[in-house]
């Protein structure tokens, strides 16, 4: 992308030589890479065809998530919701991607309580006072939607629906945070400084991702404050946000399962995602 010529067709799809369109951007783009930035390949900066996949895919992960409400209840089990998930996925025309995803054995993500992420599904019952995630990605045509939201279970407590609300409020300042020639930088910056005015702590062993062709792509996406100079945001470019936020401290621990991540200290966390797409002023939800 780097190497476009003033007379090449600009990157951006809008048939126009590079002069006549984003050549002004082109210009703080090659100046921030100058200065250390990392810069999108031309293979990151997505079509209107995948573009128009993507939001396909992404409607549906939206969709399940959305019917997940009136399905998650005090008595069911991991492996019904599961079930229910892989199912209904199929008759909707999509594929579950997690499904054998690298070995992962189910169709969707459950983490209960201290767990963190990648809780696999199984015939643990979900009771009254439980919060649990459902991680959900669909496959479209190749094309893939990546989202997750927290569940109460019955009546939870106080202190654990405020978890799930400061969480959910460090996605949308990230999301808010989004600008194209804007590194990813401020997107961990913005989570990290809700996260810590509440006392809570931002977990750094996972991160978001690029996503949309793949199930993940470049660049990743550090949910935590980091003075490396990381990726420039050009419109075009898809990728999940997905800030994992504990009462406790940030440490994890994967259990013998090789997937399960849980909170060392066993301390509660949340997690919410959206796949994003860079546009010419901030940042649209697919999900
Ligand atoms: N959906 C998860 C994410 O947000 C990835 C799950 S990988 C799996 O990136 F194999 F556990 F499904
Ligand atoms: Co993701
Ligand atoms: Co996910």
């Amino acid at each position: 992308m780097l190497k476009l010529k003033r007379n090449d067709y600009c990157w951006c799809g809008s048939k126009k030589k590079l002069k006549k369109c984003h050549i002004d951007f082109m210009d703080t783009l090659q100046h921030l890479h100058s200065k250390g930035y990392d810069t999108p390949s031309l293979s990151l900066i997505k079509t209107d065809k995948d573009i128009a996949g993507i939001k396909k895919s992404s409607t549906l992960t939206h969709q399940l998530l959305d019917e997940l409400n009136t399905i998650i209840k005090p008595g069911i089990t991991t492996n019904e919701i599961n079930t229910w998930v892989h199912e209904e996925t199929i008759k909707r025309g999509a594929i579950p991607a997690p499904l054998h995803y690298k070995g992962f054995p189910k169709s969707i993500c459950t983490s209960i309580n201290d767990v963190i992420c990648h809780g696999i599904p199984d015939d643990t019952i979900l009771k009254e006072g439980d919060i649990v995630n459902v991680d959900i990605t669909c496959i479209i045509d190749g094309y893939f939607g990546d989202s997750c939201r927290m569940y109460s279970v019955g009546k939870i407590s106080t202190s654990a629906q405020k978890l799930i609300d400061v969480t959910k409020e460090c996605l949308d300042l990230a999301i808010k945070s989004v600008k194209p020639l804007q590194p990813v930088n401020v997107i961990g910056e913005a989570i990290e400084k809700h996260a810590h005015k509440h006392n809570y702590s931002v977990v750094e062993c996972f991160g978001g991702h690029g996503v949309g062709n793949a199930f993940h792509e470049e660049p990743f996406i550090f949910h935590y404050k980091r003075s490396d100079k990381q990726m420039i945001m050009v419109p075009g470019m898809v990728f999940t946000i997905e800030p994992m936020i504990n009462e406790g401290g940030y440490d994890c621990n994967i259990l013998d399962d090789d997937w399960t991540a849980v909170t060392k200290d066993g301390s509660l966390s949340a997690q919410w995602e959206h796949t994003i797409l860079v546009t010419e002023t901030g940042a649209e939800v697919l999900t």
